[in-house]
């Protein structure tokens, strides 16, 4: 199983600056990602045929952190695929509940944080992840996924 995590407001894809962050909606992205990884040979149930992705969103930082403590205890997880939004750039308590779990964790975000306001330039739950991919959209997660798979 891999868990994607997304945060706050990413709820509101589709209709939030669809300028910077596109029309799709994270239903379409999840569902995009569900089919993608289709038939492909993955961790958990053996009679699945596929990748069994786990999805996840909330808007509280503490639910979050539960669903990092959840999933990154499952010894069903291969790894935790992570959109922590604006938490990114101020949660320590984020940051720590991914240094605390034993799964990989992949920190993904639509845009280029660097290339966007300085406030957005740090990441302080990147630190603790294996790698994080930031600026090509909804292939960010895709390629996530695939790095937990290899
Ligand atoms: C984001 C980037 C963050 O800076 C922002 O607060 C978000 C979305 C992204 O996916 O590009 O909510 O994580």
């Amino acid at each position: 199983m891999i868990t994607i995590i997304n945060g706050p407001n990413l709820n509101l894809l589709g209709k939030r600056e669809p300028d910077i962050y596109g029309s799709e909606t994270l239903e379409d992205i999840n569902s995009w990602l569900m089919k993608r990884f289709e038939g492909v040979r993955g961790y958990g149930d053996s009679a699945f045929d596929g990748v069994w992705l786990d999805f996840f969103q909330s808007n509280c930082e503490g639910e979050i952190i539960d669903k990092i403590h959840e999933a990154g205890f499952n010894p069903q997880t291969g790894g935790i695929v992570i959109n922590p939004g604006a938490y990114a750039h101020y949660s320590i308590a984020i940051r720590d509940a991914i240094a605390a779990v034993p799964v990989p964790v992949i920190e993904v975000h639509l845009s280029n944080i660097h290339a966007r306001e300085d406030f957005r330039h740090k990441s302080v739950t990147a630190p603790a992840c294996r790698g994080i991919i930031s600026g090509l959209g909804k292939e960010g997660y895709a390629l996530a996924i695939e790095s937990l798979l290899a």
